[in-house]
């Protein structure tokens, strides 16, 4: 199948997508204050290749040129991320003026190239000083979120189109305080576990506190999630995708969607579950205008544990190139969740080892990988699923958190020492496919 833009509904949205802590360096200027992520790539054996963010691609000062770039790919919308310690240092207390000037300013330089904003305001980088206080395992993180969520709308307030309160909590939370990999490099599920209930909940609080602000912006939350398919037909294998899925999905979907934590896994976490109040899931749960997934691959669960199957490709990460399996979670997120808002993909994409020759970057692989993906979110569509929009990860290549900078996902090639980008053969077919020019098919 070779897909056009045509495959897709009239208003589409297409764009690509990029993070605050991975992009734009200047850690240390203009009053921004210290993240979580500052702290951790010190921390030795941390960040695989010893790096940080503290320079990045230099995005705070090279933005109007990123922003052609955006332009250049015909890509209709923008997703960035807003750092809470740009504007608050601490967290909580004053605002700072410097902050909130410069995503205004990158905001405002969106809409002059007819960019629509897409804004997360929490991409991980928690301030520091809250993390001292605990993060988010103490619940009054979740007031202050809300708090600074309600000062980033005041100010931008309907200029940006459609507001994210968090990114991939299951990162922010299990995979930082239980697994270890992520800031705050912790490791305890009850903990973890804390930290989920108060992300959910802060994403709660953060909806109530713009829907007084904004009036025509999108309000909702970005969820990474991975279909999770039994190795075999042995009912064990079954049971341990079950578990995968209702750790990894429903744990967040079934709050935020239903008002529940699932039982089965609440039953399975014992004596580690959070403490949850009387009214938290009614907060979690109100009603949001859209829900982003993330999806990058699959999980293949056996009772002895994962499994790779031999016959598939793996990306850099070393993730199954699987797009069946986004099909096949978009029909299940319809067919399962009744309170379903509309979805968009606000990420998607591959890391692959590239290399320049000369100006030209051939990534075939990624090319292959986005088409496949894209194709899937037809299908999707095809069986009904309202998607609205998809965003492919990322704009440029970056800096990718524990892998550091040894892991490309970008369209566009950067130079770290140079801060040089240049486009993939992956964004040129991009671009194509949005400009509705014949070239949608693979590249040579
Ligand atoms: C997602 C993150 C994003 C990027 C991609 C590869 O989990 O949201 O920042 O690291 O993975």
């Amino acid at each position: 199948m070779t897909i056009t833009r045509k495959d897709f509904p009239d208003n589409f949205t297409f764009g690509v997508a990029t993070s605050s802590y991975q992009i734009e360096g200047a850690a240390h200027e203009d009053g921004r204050g210290p993240s979580i992520w500052d702290t951790f790539c010190r921390e030795p054996g941390r960040i695989l290749d010893g790096t940080n963010g503290d320079v990045a691609c230099d995005h705070y000062h090279r933005w109007p040129d990123d922003l052609d770039l955006i332009r250049s790919l015909g890509a209709d919308a923008y997703r960035f991320s807003v750092a809470w310690p740009r504007i608050q240092a601490d967290g909580q207390g004053p605002v700072n003026p410097k902050g909130l000037d410069f995503y205004e300013r990158l905001v405002d330089g969106m809409l002059e190239r007819g960019l629509k904003p897409y804004a997360t305001l929490y991409h991980w980088d928690l301030p520091q000083a809250l993390q001292d206080v605990g993060g988010w395992v103490n619940r009054d993180t979740a007031f202050r979120f809300a708090e600074y969520a309600r000062i980033v709308a005041e100010r931008l307030g309907d200029r940006v189109a459609s507001y994210a309160t968090l990114n991939e909590p299951w990162c922010s939370s299990l995979l930082s305080y239980q697994l270890g990999e992520h800031a705050p490099g912790l490791r305890d599920r009850r903990l973890a576990l804390a930290a989920a209930h108060g992300l959910l909940l802060g994403h709660g609080e953060a909806i109530a506190a713009m829907r007084d602000v904004v009036h025509s912006a999108q309000l909702g939350i970005v969820l990474n999630l991975q279909p999770a398919y039994p190795a075999s037909e042995r009912p064990e294998d079954i049971t341990a995708a079950r578990f995968a899925d209702g750790t990894f999905n429903r744990w967040f979907l079934d709050p935020i969607l239903r008002a529940e934590y699932p039982a089965d896994i609440w039953e399975a976490y014992g004596e580690d579950v959070p403490e949850v109040q009387p009214a938290d899931l009614a907060r979690i749960a109100q009603p949001i205008d859209f829900m982003g997934v993330n999806y990058y691959s699959r999980s293949v669960n056996g009772a002895g544990g994962n499994v790779r199957p031999p016959e598939s490709s793996y990306t850099h990460m070393g993730w199954e190139v699987y797009p069946q399996g986004l099909t096949d979670l978009l029909v299940r997120l319809k067919e399962d969740y009744a309170n379903l808002p509309p979805l968009l993909i606000t990420e998607n994409g591959a890391a692959y080892p590239d290399e320049p020759l000369g100006k030209r970057v051939q990534d075939p692989e990624r090319v292959r990988y986005l088409q496949l993906h894209l194709e899937a979110v037809v299908q999707a569509l095809r069986q009904g699923v309202d998607v609205r929009g998809y965003f492919a990860w990322s704009l440029m290549d970056n800096f990718e958190w524990a892998y550091g900078y040894s892991r490309r996902f970008g369209l566009v090639y950067v130079d770290y020492a140079t801060q040089e980008r240049i486009l993939k053969d992956s964004a040129r077919w991009y671009r194509d496919l949005l400009t509705g020019q014949a070239q949608a098919a693979p590249l040579p």
